[in-house]
């Protein structure tokens, strides 16, 4: 049952832009352009974020420091170089519910797996399991696979799989799993939201029930950070990561985010794979042969950032302060619950939405049921029709409403144009 009493018609969607406090942040953001005499209608924040009308701006800047003051625009830069890392502290903190002494943007989000698995993966000959769920996104399970590898073991014994019932995990099931297995489980890597159902996982319970197990757990928050409320200090998993260009917007490839707890802070450098970047600023730059530890998440990081792949999301971070987490939450479950309404609305049980209701955040993972149908074509239709969003092998249509520049209008034109592509493929 939803919050919210929605009709299916344009003016109601209009009214409701209106009436939307947020809805000025959809002009901050570049659209792509019309195609077949559609306007764009963007739904594909979850793989893809839009590109924040500051971001070419904030680029200027570092080219402008680079001409200016070549190598000295690492200290006289406007955002000085050296530490550039950091003006993504705040924004990360706060969206991940973090201190900012937890937090690092480096590297990309697999390698920061790996970086991360470096430290808390130390299988022993009794607890050497790996557990991820699975339909873990496969660079995941490539990275656990491959650290299991590296460790002297096989995957075939030490990879274990948390397996969904009818597209849902549940809680139970990963409780089984820990009584059975747990003395030899070394470490938990899971999502923070599924990537292909949408399902937002329960990751305070996960964390505790990993901790009472003496059970190392790390999160993937690839699609939860920027989408859903997080409390990492809080539920306290021993670490996370994320990218930057999905909700936050960072552009193709852009830099990750790491979460180190602050338990760890503090250590001697023995724990991690280290570099430079690691040693601590102040004899950093020093070039001696002994190592100072950095007492922070920066530990973890081993080269200097890459500027220029930072400063998008250094942008969009700004955004996301001045719009504020809460809101942006709030507007976001009225929104996709605005376009579940329009589906169930116009296709019953055609067409069905597997990302649960009570645990979802932007994204609706859509499911055609009518065997009359096919899928992938009404999806390569919607495409020829303007709306961007993605495929996902087998059978899903995700779509996901973002909440800093999509509109209720967004959503309408969205399932007009569905119902319309199936008209036509049928
Ligand atoms: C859940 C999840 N994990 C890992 C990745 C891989 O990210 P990267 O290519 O930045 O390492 C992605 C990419 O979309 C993802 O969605």
């Amino acid at each position: 049952m939803s919050d919210y009493i929605f009709e299916n018609n344009q003016d109601f969607a209009l009214t409701l832009d209106k009436n939307d406090e947020l809805n000025q942040y959809r002009s901050n953001f570049l659209f792509p352009k019309e195609k077949n005499g559609y306007s764009c209608v963007y739904l594909c924040g979850n793989s893809l974020g839009l590109q924040a009308k500051n971001v070419s701006e904030y680029l200027e800047q570092e080219l402008q420091d680079w001409s200016d003051f070549g190598v000295h625009g690492h200290t006289k830069a406007k955002r000085p170089w050296l530490t550039y890392h950091l003006q993504a502290r705040e924004g990360f903190a706060s969206l991940t519910g973090s201190k900012e002494s937890e937090v690092i943007a480096m590297n990309t989000l697999t390698v920061n797996l790996h970086m991360l698995m470096a430290s808390f993966y130390r299988p022993t000959q009794k607890r050497f399991k790996i557990l991820i769920e699975s339909t873990a996104f496969p660079s995941d399970r490539f990275a656990a696979e491959s650290q299991i590898r590296l460790h002297g073991f096989d995957p075939e014994d030490a990879l274990i799989e948390w397996e969904p019932k009818d597209d849902e995990l549940l809680l139970e099931d990963y409780k089984k799993i820990i009584a059975e297995q747990g003395d030899e489980i070394a470490l938990i890597l899971i999502p923070g939201i599924q990537y292909y159902s949408g399902q937002v996982m329960p990751m305070e319970d996960l964390c505790s029930i990993a901790k009472k197990s003496n059970i190392k757990i790390g999160l993937d928050l690839a699609h939860a950070v920027g989408n859903v409320e997080l409390e990492l200090n809080k539920w306290e998993p021993d670490f996370a990561a994320w990218c930057t260009y999905k909700y936050l917007n960072g552009g193709p490839g852009s830099i990750g985010g790491a979460f180190i707890h602050e338990k760890y802070h503090g250590g001697d450098g023995s724990q991690q794979l280290l570099g430079w970047w690691s040693n601590d600023l102040s004899s950093r730059f020093k070039m001696e042969a002994s190592f100072v530890p950095a007492n922070d998440a920066d530990l973890w990081q081993v080269s200097n950032p890459p500027v220029f792949s930072l400063t998008p999301v250094i942008a969009s971070l700004k955004i996301f302060k001045q719009a504020t987490f809460p809101k942006l939450r709030e507007k976001s479950k009225k929104l996709t619950g605005y376009m579940d309404f329009l589906i169930q609305d116009k296709f019953e049980n055609r067409i069905t939405s597997i990302t649960p209701i009570k645990n979802r955040g932007c994204q609706l993972s859509l499911v055609i049921k009518d065997e009359s149908l096919n899928g992938k074509e009404i999806f390569n239709s919607l495409t020829e029709k303007n709306v961007i969003g993605d495929w996902r092998e087998p059978n899903v249509i995700r779509m996901a409403p973002t909440p800093l520049y999509n509109s209720y209008e967004d959503v309408f034109n969205f399932v007009s144009r569905l119902e319309q592509s199936i008209s036509e493929t049928t």
